[in-house]
């Protein structure tokens, strides 16, 4: 496969944001009288704030209790709590082998993209100083449908002018994978097996330190 764009999600793949989101959640939830795991956090992952917001509001039976406005104040309050926890991110957080990946798509002419649903990016890409290595970070208000649809992966495969049957994804949600695979990319999975495998990933690591240029250029060979 000839690959010419590469597109990144961020939580959970650039920097470890992903538990931060899931102790932010798990805090909000406990106040709220309901209880979720990390099982139940894998339906989370890469879902709008408020999309996952309403899911656990469903998971504690709790979904026609609050008003539209109660929502957005919790809404707000997980966000305010997510971001007293990134204080700290600097660019030792980087997940293994990233930057490293990064700087080798530069090398080779590739672009490289951040499909995140998260609003939060600019902010994280610049505590980590990534900011320089990427050719676009899609806005998610740019797209009408959050993970799993492809609109995500197909705007950013447009602004940087790559058909997507020439990009590869890389994610830890299940919904991201379904996204990437709706999109009709490679999907490279980062995390379990019996986590991603079921949504279709093409290959799932176990963490982001075997990633590098050559291994995805094995990919679809
Ligand atoms: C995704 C995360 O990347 O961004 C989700 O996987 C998160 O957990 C979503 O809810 C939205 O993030 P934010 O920072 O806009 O609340
Ligand atoms: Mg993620």
């Amino acid at each position: 496969m000839i690959i010419k764009a590469v597109l990144f999600d961020l939580d959970g793949v650039i920097t470890d944001t992903a538990e931060y989101h899931y102790v932010a959640w798990k805090q909000l939830a406990a106040q709220l009288g309901i209880e979720i795991d990390e099982a139940f956090n894998e339906q989370l992952k890469g879902v709008s704030r408020m999309e996952s917001l309403e899911r656990i509001l469903r998971h504690g039976n709790r979904a026609n209790d609050l008003s539209a406005e109660e929502k957005i104040a919790l809404a707000t309050q997980k966000n305010n709590e997510y971001v007293k926890l990134l204080v700290n991110v600097s660019p030792k957080d980087v997940y293994p082998g990233i930057r490293e990946l990064l700087l080798e798509l530069r090398a080779a002419d590739v672009r490289t993209v951040i499909a995140s649903a998260s609003k939060n990016a600019p902010q994280i890409l610049n505590s980590l100083a990534l900011t320089d290595l990427f050719d676009y970070i899609v806005n998610p208000d740019e797209v009408a449908h959050g993970k799993p649809a492809p609109d995500i992966f197909l705007r950013g495969a447009e602004a940087v002018g790559v058909n997507p049957a020439f990009c590869v994804g890389i994610e830890d949600a299940q919904a991201g994978v379904e996204a990437i695979k709706s999109a009709k990319m490679v999907a490279v999975g980062i995390g379990e097996e019996h986590v991603l495998k079921p949504s279709g990933t093409d290959v799932v690591l176990p963490s982001t330190g075997s990633l590098s240029w050559s291994f995805l250029q094995t990919l679809g060979e």
